[in-house]
C-alpha cells in the first residue's frame, strides 16, 4: 500500500501506480466528507467479514482477535460519539479511514483485512444496512406524527371543519374526519416503510464483482454461519454482479421518502391557507412561527413553509439517483459515490420535519367563531337538502339536484341568501320546500348528524409490525 501525500494515511490501490495522485484530483474524488456517516456499518462489515476469514482458514486465531479488538475499539467510539469526529481525517473514504485505524492499533494483522472483499461490496452492504435502519427510524416517527394528529383532534372534540373540493367551501365535516385524512395518508406511508422493510436484505461477499476465490467457497460458507441468526436480514450475496451494481433499494426508499414529503406538503399547504387572515379557521403556536423584520404585524408560518420547501429537496434526490443510475453499465462505476448525499440529505431532511411536526401539530387552534360563521351560511348544506329530497320524499336524484340549483339560484338574487325566500317562492321552486324544512335541513347539526362518518381517527385495529434491525455482537 502506498502511502498517501495529502492525508498521511495509506492506499488501498496504490501498487500499481508509479508516481502520486494529483492533489486537486485526490480532494475531488475524496468521499469522506459524507460517507463518513456509513462508519457502524463498516466497521459491521469487517467484523463479520474477519469472522469468515478465521472460518476460512485466511486468519490464525491471533491475527483474527487482534482486528476484532481494534475494530470493537473504533466501532464503540462511534456509537458512543457519533461518527462526527472522523470528518476532520485526510482519509480518502470511510473504508480507508477504517483500514488505516486498524493498521495503526493492530499492526502486521491489518495487512490481511482487505483479503477477499473489495470496497464495492463494503458500500453497497453499509447504504443498505444505513437504509435499514433510517426506514425503521422514520416508520417510529411517523407514528408519532399519526399519535400528534391524534392528539389535536382529542383537543378538539366535536369541532366542526369546513370541507372543501376545488378551494371552494363544499360540505361540513368534522375536524377529526379532517385530520383523520392525514391520518389515512401517514398510516399507507407506514406500511410502505414496512413492506420495504421486510423484503430489503443487506448482502456481503461480492469481492469486486465475481464472489471469492480464495478457500474454495469455503469463505462464502464461513460467511453464512457467522451471519446465521442475525434477523434473517444479513446474508451472502446470490448475484454477486448485481450486488454491487443495485442501487434499486436507494431509489425505493428515497420513492417512499417523496411520498412521506408529498403528504407533509399537502399537510403545510392547508394549514398555512387555513391560518391566514382570508380563511382565518386555524391558530399556529407562536413556538413554530416568525415575524417581520420590517411590519411589525407579521406571524409568518415557516416552519410550515420550509415543510413544503423542503419538497424541493427531497422529490430533487430521487430524481438525482434515478438519473445517477440511468444507463450505467454494470457492474460498479465510481459514479454510484454520489448516491449518498441524496440519500443521506432526504432522510436527515424528512426525519427533522417529522420530528417537528409531532410537537407542532398538538398545539395548532380551531378558531371557532370563524368556523361557526362561516357555517351559519345555508348554501353550504346544499348536498344535504338534495339528499333530504330523495331520502323523505323520493326525488331521483337528478332531480333533488336541479331542485337545490333552482334554490341556489333564486338565493343569490336575494339580498339575505337562502334565510330571505319566502314560503311562496320556495313552494314554487317545488312543493315540498318550506322555510321549517330548510332550517330543519340545511344546518351544521343536521348535516354532520345521521348517515356521516363519524370519526376520521379511528384505528384500524392491525397492530404495526415491529422492525427488527440486524445486529453485530461487539
Ligand atoms: N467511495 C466509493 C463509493 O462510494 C467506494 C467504492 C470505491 N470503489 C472503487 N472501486 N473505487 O462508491
Amino acid at each position: 500500500m502506498k502511502k498517501d501525500r495529502r492525508s498521511g494515511g495509506r492506499k488501498l490501490w496504490g501498487g500499481r501506480f508509479g508516481g502520486g495522485t494529483d492533489g486537486e484530483f485526490f480532494d475531488f474524488q475524496r468521499s469522506l466528507d459524507y460517507d463518513f456517516k456509513l462508519a457502524e456499518y463498516d466497521i459491521s462489515h469487517s467484523l463479520i467479514h474477519i469472522g469468515a476469514l478465521l472460518d476460512a482458514g485466511l486468519l490464525s486465531g491471533k491475527e483474527y482477535s487482534s482486528l476484532k479488538k481494534a475494530l470493537r475499539s473504533l466501532l464503540k467510539r462511534v456509537l458512543s460519539e457519533g461518527p462526527g469526529f472522523i470528518v476532520s481525517a485526510g482519509a480518502e473514504d470511510i473504508h480507508s479511514y477504517i483500514h488505516g485505524q486498524v493498521e495503526k492499533e493492530a499492526g502486521a494483522a491489518a495487512m490481511k483485512l482487505h483479503t477477499l472483499r473489495s470496497r464495492n461490496d463494503q458500500v453497497a452492504f453499509d447504504e443498505k444496512w444505513y437504509c435499514l435502519k433510517e426506514c425503521a427510524g422514520t416508520a417510529l416517527l411517523l407514528d408519532s406524527l399519526i399519535l400528534s394528529l391524534k392528539t389535536l383532534s382529542d383537543r378538539h372534540r366535536g369541532s366542526l371543519f369546513l370541507g372543501y373540493t376545488h378551494t371552494r367551501r363544499a360540505q361540513v365535516i368534522t375536524f377529526d374526519l379532517y385530520l383523520g385524512a392525514f391520518g389515512s395518508m401517514f398510516s399507507r406511508d407506514r406500511q410502505r416503510l414496512e413492506d420495504y422493510f421486510g423484503r430489503l436484505r443487506v448482502c456481503i461477499g461480492a469481492g469486486a464483482l465475481a464472489g471469492t476465490s480464495l478457500g474454495e467457497g469455503s469463505y462464502a460458507n464461513a460467511l453464512r454461519a457467522v451471519v446465521s441468526g442475525n434477523s434473517g436480514k444479513i446474508m451472502p450475496v446470490d448475484n454477486s454482479v448485481d450486488h454491487v451494481s443495485d442501487r434499486d433499494y436507494i431509489i425505493e426508499l428515497l420513492s417512499i421518502l417523496s411520498i412521506i414529503q408529498m403528504h407533509l406538503s399537502r399537510l403545510a399547504e392547508d394549514f398555512i391557507l387555513y391560518s391566514g387572515s382570508e380563511y382565518a379557521l386555524l391558530c399556529l403556536p407562536d413556538e413554530f412561527c416568525t415575524g417581520s423584520s420590517l411590519m411589525p404585524h407579521k406571524k409568518n408560518p415557516d416552519l410550515l413553509e420550509l415543510v413544503r420547501g423542503n419538497t424541493g429537496r427531497v422529490y430533487g434526490s430521487l430524481v438525482w439517483l434515478l438519473t445517477l443510475m440511468k444507463g450505467l453499465p454494470l457492474s460498479y462505476n465510481r459514479d454510484m459515490q454520489f448516491d449518498k448525499e441524496p440519500l443521506f440529505g432526504a432522510v436527515e431532511n424528512l426525519k427533522s420535519e417529522l420530528s417537528l411536526l409531532c410537537r407542532f401539530l398538538p398545539l395548532v387552534k380551531v378558531n371557532k367563531q370563524a368556523v361557526e360563521a362561516a357555517l351559519s351560511d345555508k348554501t353550504f348544506y346544499a348536498t344535504e337538502l338534495a339528499e333530504w329530497l330523495v331520502r323523505e320524499k323520493k326525488l331521483p336524484f337528478k332531480t333533488a339536484h336541479e331542485t337545490v340549483g333552482a334554490l341556489i339560484l333564486a338565493a343569490e338574487s336575494s339580498a339575505k341568501g337562502i334565510d330571505g325566500l319566502k314560503e311562496e317562492e320556495l313552494r314554487r321552486i317545488h312543493p315540498a320546500l318550506n322555510r321549517a324544512v330548510v332550517g330543519r335541513v340545511m344546518n351544521p347539526v343536521y348535516a354532520t348528524g345521521a348517515g356521516k362518518p363519524a370519526s376520521g381517527n379511528k384505528k384500524n385495529g392491525r397492530k404495526p409490525a415491529g422492525f427488527r434491525l440486524p445486529s453485530v455482537r461487539i
